[in-house]
């Protein structure tokens, strides 16, 4: 290798390096010398998170060769823009107006908005978005607005309109913080590139640490192995070692991810998922060995020699093939179709063919059949983990964990360490949205760690994470609505199937949520569903934000809006009929637990009628202007085995310690842990100065439950109230002050309180697997989208223009945190619904050829209405936020579309030829007929008399005891 050494003036100050010059790009010179704001996401050049300014021109380093670049040229990176004891105004306003959720994008942002400033120091905001959008900068947690604010007001600091104190948020002297926008503790090291992510702490750790390569084949879908050959991998420069499943076994694990078995329907007796595949392989992204070696380019280098022989096999990308009568089985153990839930409401309970009756009879009926798309998270930070032994001798995981605690019951015994040996500690981290939860990377870096008996960092690249990662499955859906003369919804039907892709795990929990969210909130008297979940041969299905919801709603809001046409009713007026009142009861046959509909709407009605009247004055022929609405919501928390334990100490400096696992992805785990830390110690006058959260890291912080569900401001909420009445209980003194920490230690009194919270303190009840009635959340969120669009007919593309959504999670906490989860959540559904796809695993190998959303397919318009109706169950009136937001918006698109030129979109996404081909039928006089009603496996009625003739024991929350009582002896 021949290297050069050259001289760059970097943040102002002249500095020499040495560097590759064939192979190095300005990226990594960068990184190596220390800077590492410079952050790697795509490596490709889409994402514009390594952006710094080359001579005045914002650059993307990953693709910009360092032979490329001039010597002593001037670079600045975020390092050269602001430190903490000096702030540069763009610093200040992207931590005071919510602009960081994960910040891993945070570091090219304000590199690229700080260029702006010097050429344009009084943008406007649409010239802030024009920059955005040509230097190439993807935000996938906030949905952009925010981001603009921040640029909007650090220019007026730039140009001296304005303070730094002005757009810094100042504590309220009464210590009243609940509800409003502190900022985030992690804030300060995001916006200043000192947070550490995953492969900024491999570059950082100890120089004896080895790097990890996967060899993933991608030769096939489906097919036995024959033969693994890693013997001319073995001989490449650099390498330690080559490993695969044969080692996992010689060194004691199982090679198999343990999985649970929680649904009475369930046919799946065996874990499905190998860390390193043994006999076959089941998905595209299958990785069959692992390349170790002492630089993360030999070990890559490594991998790529890695021979695999196979025999093909019948591959089925999609739950249609994999369920039609002749297809073999994906796993041995289980037919395709390894689960099913029906709901049943009123006539339906008796016979659920009584549904076909009232459908035939009612004044009005639709049907159609749908194709939710399978979305893939797009975080802009992929798979990346370090694995090390620590001075207890515990295999130490650093990494990106949605669930710490449920992650080692996933890897469980898989590689041979004992549970009690396994820790996991989280990275700050480049968000997750679900993928997260599986711990399928961290398996590999940990059969890696255990092979070399010493530290390893895995690296994967994007196309690579892309592949290996799940998915949220797609649905294909079959359903019918009917009304009365008044338009008064009489009965549903509805046959959901989510394709779940090569791994069973989670889709006996997946399952359940078509068969609560279809036609949520709504009253519909009478009832015939089925949820179907089956494996096939693409990626796996797994947890994204508002997981398995948007399948439902992408039938029941469209069936809504072609009811609401059929009857001849606006689609508001009859939604406002049909929404739920007191007393009425959802599809599992239970009262909502809250009844915001009517307020809701009632906010929402001028901004419909505002909408509609602005659409019908901008339409033309060439931009057909169309407004949609969806109803949408979610439930809180993990239901009747739901649990958060944390843990309140006194320090000797009187700090309070808060010890928790609420995992921080970017949504604000760690904002969120002090709000209500702060409010549970408010009577104490405790501030937030006096507080220091210690999360996230198993060895000493309790169990707190996933960062899923959007259980945690909830459940943790709750078990921090229980441990601060403990603390405060602890330390009153008779005459109502507090004592300090000497005092308790002098008298005795311990100083440290640890308090679970049960998710049965309300008491929920699990869906009956024979007739899906059931009550299995403490609470619900609710929202009601609307989207305004413009369809350009010459191309098919659509723009939306304009979102308000109108929600309700309870009293909020943390009202930038909240927002940033509604605009993240809606520029998500935005996404699905026009772009966003992962089936084509040749195409959609990064995230701007997945779909990305960019600044400019994002409105700025996205006008926010909280409700903000106290919970009286809820800790401090709180519910749970975040997934709603994702659950419903993209039929507000699709709804809008239709409205807009009468092209319904029945399979997602909306891509721009989809809507054009639509657009040309129209224009040939045709009709759009929905696809042909999919085949999900049977007949709809005739599986439903099967469940009834053949009934499971339904065991309640007895199931999860029945199958072995502690969390980690429920998987196998
Ligand atoms: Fe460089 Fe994505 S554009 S990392
Ligand atoms: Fe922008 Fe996470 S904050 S990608």
């Amino acid at each position: 290798m021949k290297l050069r050494k050259m001289w760059f003036n970097i943040n102002g100050a002249d500095r020499m390096v040495v560097c590759c010059p064939e192979k190095d790009t300005l990226s990594d010179v960068l990184r190596r010398i220390g800077l590492t704001s410079v952050k790697v996401g795509c490596g490709t050049g889409v994402c514009g998170s390594c952006a710094v300014i080359l001579d005045k021109k914002v650059v993307r380093s990953c693709n910009k060769k360092i032979k490329a670049v001039e010597e002593y040229s001037k670079i600045i990176t975020l390092e050269g823009i602001g430190t903490p004891s000096n702030l540069h105004p763009l610093q200040v306003a992207w931590m005071n107006c919510g602009a960081v959720q994960c910040g891993f994008c945070t570091p090219g942002f304000i590199v690229s908005a700080y260029a702006l400033l010097l050429e344009n120091n009084n943008p406007t905001r649409e010239e802030v978005r024009d920059w955005f959008q040509k230097t190439r900068n993807v935000c996938r947690c906030t949905g952009y607005k925010q981001l603009v604010d921040a640029v909007m007001a650090a220019a007026k600091v730039v140009r001296g309109e304005a303070k730094i104190e002005d757009i810094t948020f100042q504590l309220p002297e009464d210590n009243e913080c609940y509800g409003k926008p502190v900022v985030r503790p992690t804030a300060l090291s995001k916006v200043t590139g000192l947070a550490d992510y995953g492969e900024d702490m491999a570059v950082k750790m100890p120089g004896e640490t080895l790097h990890v390569a996967v060899a993933q084949p991608r030769i096939a879908h489906h097919a036995n192995i024959l033969k693994i050959d890693t013997s001319e991998a073995e001989k490449m420069p650099g390498v330690v070692k080559v490993i695969t499943y044969k080692d996992i076994l010689a060194n004691g694990g199982t090679n198999q991810m343990a999985e649970a078995n929680l649904h009475e329907r369930s046919t799946v007796t065996l874990p499905s998922r190998k860390i390193l595949c043994d006999e076959r392989i089941f998905r595209y992204g299958d990785v069959v060995a692992l390349a170790i070696a002492n630089t993360p380019d030999q070990a890559r280098a490594a991998a790529a020699k890695v021979k695999v022989e196979i025999e093909q096999l019948p591959e089925y990308l999609n739950y249609l093939d994999a369920v039609l009568p002749d297809s073999i089985r994906v796993h041995d153990d289980t037919p395709n179709i390894f689960c099913l839930q029906p709901v049943l409401k009123g006539v339906a309970l008796e016979n659920a063919d009584n549904v076909i009756k009232v459908l035939d009879e009612s004044a009005h009926s639709v049907e159609g059949s749908f194709y939710s798309a399978r979305e893939p998270h797009l975080s802009i930070e992929g798979c990346t983990v370090q694995a090390y032994f620590d001075e207890e001798d515990c295999l130490t995981f650093q990494c990106k964990s949605q669930g710490q605690y449920t992650s080692i019951s996933r890897i469980g015994n898989s590689l041979g360490i004992p549970r009690k040996k396994l820790r996991i500690v989280n990275n700050f981290n480049g968000a997750s949205f679900g993928w997260s939860t599986n711990a399928g990377d961290l398996v590999l870096a940990g059969a890696a760690a255990v092979a070399v008996n010493g530290p390893v960092a895995l690296h994967m690249s994007y196309e690579e994470h892309q592949h290996y990662s799940g998915k949220r499955c797609p649905s294909y859906s079959n359903g019918r609505a009917a009304c009365d003369e008044n338009g008064k919804i009489t009965a549903v039907e509805f046959d959901i199937g989510l394709d779940h892709g090569a791994y069973s795990w989670g889709g006996d929990h997946v399952i359940e949520k078509p068969v609560r969210f279809t036609f949520f909130p709504y009253h519909v008297p009478h009832v015939a569903g089925l949820g179907r979940v089956a494996n096939t041969n693409h990626t796996f299905g797994t947890a994204y934000r508002s997981y398995g919801s948007p399948q439902a709603y992408t039938l029941s809001e469209a069936l809504v809006d072609m009811l609401a046409e059929k009857a001849g009713i606006d689609p508001f007026d009859f939604r406002w009929l049909n929404i739920a009142r007191l007393g009425e009861t959802n599809i599992n046959s239970f009262p909502f637990k809250d009844y915001p509909m009517e307020d809701m709407m009632n906010k929402m009605r001028p901004f419909y009628e505002k909408a509609v009247a602005e659409a019908k004055a901008a339409d033309t022929p060439e931009k057909r202007r169309g407004v949609g609405l969806a109803w949408g919501g979610f439930n809180v928390t993990e239901g009747g085995t739901d649990q958060a334990t944390i843990i309140l100490e006194l320090a000797p400096d009187n700090m309070i310690l808060k010890y928790d696992t609420w995992q921080d992805l970017g949504q604000g785990g760690d904002i969120g842990s002090l709000m209500v830390t702060l409010e549970a110690l408010k009577p104490m006058g405790v501030t937030s100065d006096r507080i220091r959260l210690i999360q996230n890291d198993t060895k000493v912080c309790p169990d707190s439950g996933m960062s899923a569900a959007s259980r945690s401001h909830y459940m943790n909420g709750h078990a921090t109230k229980i441990a601060a009445e403990r603390l405060m209980n602890a330390m009153r003194k008779p005459d109502g002050t507090y004592r300090t920490y000497e005092e308790m230690v002098a008298e005795g009194i311990e100083t440290k309180y640890e308090a679970q919270y049960l998710c049965t303190a309300t008491p929920v009840i699990r869906i009956d697997p024979n007739t899906g009635v059931g009550d299995p959340t403490p609470a619900y969120t609710y929202v009601l989208n609307l989207a305004e669009v413009e369809v350009d007919t010459a191309t098919g593309k659509t723009r939306v223009i304009r979102f308000v959504c109108i929600y309700d999670v309870g009293k909020i906490g943390n009202i930038d945190a909240v927002s940033g989860q509604a605009y993240g959540g809606i520029s998500h559904s935005i996404g699905f619904a026009l772009s966003e796809d992962y089936s084509d695993v040749k195409k959609h190998t990064n995230i701007a050829a997945s779909g990305v959303p960019y600044i400019k397919d994002i409105p700025d318009e996205i006008i926010l209405i909280p409700c903000d109706n106290p919970r009286s169950d809820g800790p401090f009136g709180s519910s749970g936020a975040s997934e709603a937001f994702q659950s419903s918006g993209h039929v507000a698109v699709l709804n809008a579309i239709y409205n807009a030129c009468g092209v319904r979109i029945y399979e997602m996404p909306a891509r721009p030829e989809k809507v054009k081909a639509g657009l040309e039928i129209l224009a040939k006089g045709g009709k759009i007929e929905p696809p042909q009603k999919y085949f999900l496996g049977s007949d709809l009625y005739e599986e439903l008399e099967n469940i009834k003739a053949n009934p499971v024991v339904f065991r309640g929350d007895d199931m999860f005891t029945a199958l072995g009582g502690s969390t980690d002896e429920r998987f196998y």
